[in-house]
């Protein structure tokens, strides 16, 4: 069974990713993606140790010229491959650029992911599964989210998201406005794929608070907060979740055979609502052709 599928996963190296990745290896191949050669290695060996198969593929996703490369290097494995998992994110405090001179944190987390599944997707087999993870912070009313201060996703454009502009009345916390908005693209673009693209299965998971991750960097202040606080105190502790929980359920959803698709998915593997503005069909569109033009001199 394990030689007949294989899965892609961008980021298993560490938090969620690597979960995740250990969890698939249990099921199929696992096509490792991530931008440390040597990290990706150590997680192969992991997964070759419990007898399982894995192989690596280096990919910068934040870099439009690695991300074409490495679906090129994906394709010619020529693996079967039955499912694509977009993990891979960042949520820095300080804005720095991308090897484009875009918005690292929008390269990232939405470009990077949305450039490798439509270089991958026509590879893909009938009733493929592609899964991207958002995050509840698109959604300017989440409770947990709005407690922070956060605004949720501050979308104007996607070149203005390249340049790191975000709609006026955004988070004061530094960081936030960029990831809410990379994420909310994530969404809104997942939901799009869905109803375009009807051959494949595309739907978004959101992990829940997910302590243990390097997801903030090293900031201790910010790792004690997702660390600790959130997983006692409510309303956090309703949805906090560890890497191991996160796997489990973004698995079944990768896994899934019953053709689900367009759906959002909680922590615990619910369907969910994403915010207003992700739901509506014109700012998905939207956000799917802008995204498009911008990377189509990458194709
Ligand atoms: N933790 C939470 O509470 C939470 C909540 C909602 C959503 N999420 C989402 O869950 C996903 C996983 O996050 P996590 O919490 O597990 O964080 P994490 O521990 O920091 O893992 C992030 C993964 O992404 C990889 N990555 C980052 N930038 C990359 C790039 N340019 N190219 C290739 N790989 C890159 C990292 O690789 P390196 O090992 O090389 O750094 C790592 O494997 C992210 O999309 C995040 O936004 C997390």
């Amino acid at each position: 069974m394990e030689n007949k599928k294989a899965y892609i996963i961008t980021g298993p190296t560490s938090g969620i990713g690597y979960e995740t990745a250990l969890e698939l290896a249990k099921r199929g191949t696992v096509i490792l993606v991530g931008r440390s050669k040597e990290k990706l290695q150590q997680v192969e060996r992991t997964i070759k140790q419990a007898g399982h198969n894995a192989v690596s593929v280096v990919c910068d996703v934040s870099d439009m010229k690695s991300v074409k490369q490495a679906a090129k290097q994906i394709i010619e494995l020529g693996l079967p491959i039955v499912g694509l998992l977009n993990n891979a994110g960042i949520m820095p405090q300080k804005a720095t650029k991308s090897t484009q001179g875009w918005d690292m944190t929008f390269a990232t987390n939405h470009l990077g992911s949305f450039m490798l599944t439509e270089l991958l997707a026509p590879h893909l087999p009938d009733g493929a599964n592609v899964v991207n993870i958002a995050s509840a912070i698109e959604d300017p009313e989440r409770k947990p989210a709005k407690i922070m201060g956060m605004k949720g996703g501050r979308y104007i454009s996607a070149e203005a998201s390249t340049r790191g502009e975000w709609k006026a009345g955004g988070a004061k916390m530094a960081g936030i406005d960029a990831y809410a908005t990379s994420k909310q693209c994530v969404l809104a673009s997942t939901m799009a794929f869905a109803r375009e693209n009807t051959r494949l299965h595309f739907n978004a998971v959101e992990p829940g608070i997910t302590r243990g991750t390097n997801l903030g960097g090293a900031n201790a202040i910010v790792s004690f907060i997702f660390g600790h606080l959130m997983a006692i105190i409510p309303p956090f502790s309703k949805y906090s979740s560890t890497p191991k929980k996160s796997a489990n359920v973004i698995t079944k959803v990768l896994t899934d055979i019953s053709g689900k698709t367009g759906i959002y998915f909680d922590e615990k593997g619910e369907p969910m609502l994403g915010s207003e503005l992700s739901r509506d069909i014109k700012f998905q569109d939207r956000v799917v052709s802008e995204t498009r033009a911008l990377l189509s001199k990458y194709n």
